[in-house]
């Protein structure tokens, strides 16, 4: 099916698109007509997206990327922007999860999810910025960053206290770049998506512990990877011009 909004004319950098969401969106932006970067650590993983995309008939390159590390990100938007230059579509996915007890998880565990879904946000979104202001977003109002925000950062939980408070720390950091951002054409909005299965929760999801967390959700059901897939083209498209510092749920009312 064709998808809903063009992504035409558009360079988008997809973080952590070797798996799970970002794979999937990946190639929903490939299709959606945008030439693609696909950054994750995992190269072999985004090599062997980017073949698929291409396969189809879009355009796509896998760049190394370790959203930790400022060196990692400036190297990865320089080989984006060598291939297709300025990278207008920014999407933030790249995330980890370290469940469990704040009294039992470690202290270097509690550090990985600040510095990957926190910080590696903010370096994401920092660099593209930087680079589509010199390269005229304040004129041509091009410049779109969609971040992964999640249910998380509404509820309170038993065992992911971290994680929960980092997706918050996102939405938030998204209010604010997108106040800081908002006459320099670059717009940035948060989704937060309910549970999906992918590499972050697959084990979880096959215990009986994970099996009763489906049957907690009122609809009795996990979310489809695909419902993430409107919102997300809208935020990345042109059709969202107007729309920057705001937040959509997609969690079929899971955190209801
Ligand atoms: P996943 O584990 O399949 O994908 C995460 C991706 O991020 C992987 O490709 C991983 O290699 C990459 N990554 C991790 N650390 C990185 C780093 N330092 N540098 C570059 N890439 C790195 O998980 P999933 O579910 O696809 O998660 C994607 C995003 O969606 C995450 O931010 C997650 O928190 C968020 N999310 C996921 C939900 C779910 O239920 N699966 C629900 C709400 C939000």
């Amino acid at each position: 099916m064709k998808p809903r909004y063009s992504l035409e004319g558009r360079t988008a950098l997809i973080t952590g698109a070797s798996s799970g969401i970002g794979a999937h969106l990946a190639a929903l932006f490939g299709a959606a007509g945008a030439r693609v970067l696909l950054g994750a650590r995992r190269k072999d993983r985004t090599e062997e997206e980017a073949g698929k995309i291409r396969a189809a008939g879009g355009e796509a390159l896998a760049v190394e990327l370790d959203v930790t590390d400022e060196g990692s990100v400036i190297a990865a938007y320089d080989a984006a922007e060598k291939a297709f230059g300025t990278v207008d579509t920014i999407v933030a996915n790249a995330g980890i999860s370290r469940d469990g007890r704040s009294t039992d998880v470690s202290a270097g565990d509690m550090q990985a999810v600040v510095d990957t879904n926190f910080s590696g946000v903010y370096l994401t979104a920092r660099e593209g910025a930087r680079r589509l202001i010199a390269a005229g977003s304040r004129e041509s109002g091009a410049g779109r960053i969609v971040l992964l925000g999640s249910i998380t950062s509404f509820a309170n939980h038993n065992g992911d206290a971290t994680y929960a408070a980092m997706k918050a720390a996102v939405a938030h950091l998204g209010r604010n770049l997108a106040r800081e951002w908002v006459r320099m054409g670059i717009n940035v909005n948060t989704v937060h998506p309910g549970y999906i299965e992918t590499e972050l929760n697959a084990d979880f999801y096959k215990t009986e512990g994970g099996e009763a967390h489906i049957r907690s959700f009122h609809r009795r059901r996990l979310t489809a990877v695909e419902a993430l897939d409107d919102p997300i083209l809208f935020f990345a498209s042109d059709a969202s011009a107007m729309v920057t510092g705001s937040e959509l749920i997609v969690d079929d009312g899971q955190r209801l």
